[in-house]
């Protein structure tokens, strides 16, 4: 086996959120703050309660993950971000409503000491929104070079030996993959000449590539999915992931979807909606940021299904996904899917699945793993997409050339076993 050198997790990790003033990022930050003075668990998070078995069966070993990979310490994690809105996050975890006072309250020192830097931002990507905290800069160009200023500024004044940056932003507009997303030369000049085909996440993504910080994509939108960023993080040997953080419909999916799959079940249809009050509901009440959304969530089924293998048991479903902004709610999303199935001799049987999730909780245990593992990601070396992080992401990044997985256990497999590989161990081919 090939060995990886790690290096060591010494010094301070910067995490740089995009969107840090929002529900998803401020659940992720307060979590992370309350479980390091020991207020909380960090339940949901794989880095930090997940065993990984190790050698043969019978020698019985299941170390904890976070004490056998050279991971970040939680302590030696410092916060920043940039928002389009100026509140630092003790204030807009209050306002998202997510979590009770009573948990806000042992660490608003450290909440409010983080205090957004200006967006990059532009309205016609994210509709609903108005930013009054946002960057002035002619060209799409001349936004990434604020951006790096800030990331650069950022390592310094709080002395960080390594950044990771993270978008938990807004989903944007639906952006199909144009010529300029193809080519690095190509989006290099169009972002100096200011074209509408280059969206704010975009300079996020280049500014923290040029920067050699690794950048994972939480939201659907393109950001850094296309070649020429892909070219780029290879060009600066950094580690990118994404997109769009799988939580709580699509989680399903990819649990259900091979159960059928293994026992030869057919399926007919699969009818996914859900109500939603936060404010990540209100954007996605847009049709073209919803736009965004639908095709990441759409493109699960068919490949875990594999409709050309199996005509005859998914060869005609139909596939319909739904989001309604329904204030009373907030961030508790309640999600229904109704799934029509068949068996033996064709017989239909129908799935019914109401899930009472809070999309926040679901999500910030994610951001905190992503960031450990990318960051570990950059430590050995590893540069370019990261599709043993296809674990996290609704809609895993590939290339051309790749077949995504969305099996959740095939990804959890290839999680572990990629760790395994960082520390030297053998693989397994099943899950422990
Ligand atoms: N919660 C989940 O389960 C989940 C799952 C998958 C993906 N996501 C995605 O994660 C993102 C965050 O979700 P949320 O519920 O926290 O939404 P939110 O609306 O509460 O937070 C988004 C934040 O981004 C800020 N923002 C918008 N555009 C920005 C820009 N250009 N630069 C900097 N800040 C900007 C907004 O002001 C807001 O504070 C969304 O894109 C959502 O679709 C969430």
């Amino acid at each position: 086996m090939k060995e990886i050198n790690v290096k060591e997790a010494n010094g301070k990790l910067g995490v740089l959120v995009v969107g840090v003033g929002g529900a998803v990022a401020s659940t992720f930050i307060v979590g992370t703050l309350a479980v390091r003075k020991g207020l909380a668990q960090p339940i949901g998070s794989i880095t930090q309660l997940a065993t990984m078995r190790l050698g043969k069966r019978n020698e019985n070993r299941f170390p904890k993950i976070k004490d056998v990979v050279p991971l970040a310490k939680l302590d030696d994690i410092v916060f920043g971000g940039w928002d389009i809105f100026e509140e630092d996050v003790y204030e807009a975890a209050k306002n998202a409503e997510v979590l009770l006072p009573k948990d806000l309250d042992g660490v608003k020192d450290e909440l409010q000491a983080i205090k957004p830097m200006k967006a990059a931002f532009d309205q016609n990507f994210v509709k609903r929104l108005h930013g009054t905290w946002v960057k002035e800069a002619a060209t799409r160009w001349d936004l990434v070079q604020q951006l790096r200023e800030d990331i650069r500024n950022f390592k310094t004044k709080n002395n960080c030996d390594r950044l990771v940056v993270i978008w938990c932003a807004s989903t944007e507009v639906y952006l199909p993959m144009g010529e300029v997303h193809k080519d690095l030369a190509k989006l290099e000049q169009a972002m100096k000449e200011n074209s509408c085909e280059i969206a704010p996440s975009m300079c996020y993504a280049y500014a923290a590539i040029a920067e050699g910080v690794p950048f994972i994509n939480g939201a659907p939108a393109l950001t850094v999915d296309m070649p020429a960023m892909w070219q780029l993080a290879e060009k600066m040997n950094v580690p990118i992931c994404g997109k769009d953080f799988k939580t709580g419909q699509t989680m399903m999916k990819t649990v259900l979807s091979p159960m059928l799959k293994t026992r030869m079940l057919g399926l007919n249809g699969w009818f996914s909606t859900n109500i939603l009050g936060n404010r990540d509901g209100e954007v996605l009440d847009d049709p073209d940021s919803f736009k965004t959304k639908e095709v990441s969530k759409l493109s699960v089924i068919d490949t875990i299904l594999q409709p050309d293998l199996y005509p005859e048991l998914y060869g005609n479903i139909y596939h319909k996904v739904r989001i309604n902004y329904y204030p009373p709610r907030k961030d508790n999303k309640e999600g229904w899917d109704n799934i029509d199935i068949f068996g033996w001799m064709g017989y239909p049987m129908q799935l019914k699945v109401d899930f009472l999730c809070r999309d926040s909780i679901l999500a910030a245990p994610l951001c905190l793993d992503l960031v450990l593992l990318t960051d570990l990601a950059a430590r050995c070396g590893f540069s370019g997409i990261q599709s043993w992080l296809s674990f996290y992401f609704k809609s895993p990044m590939h290339d051309f050339e790749t077949v995504p997985e969305h099996d959740l256990f095939i990804q959890y497999v290839k999680l572990k076993n990629t760790l395994r590989k960082i520390i030297g161990e053998e693989t397994l081919d099943y899950i422990d």
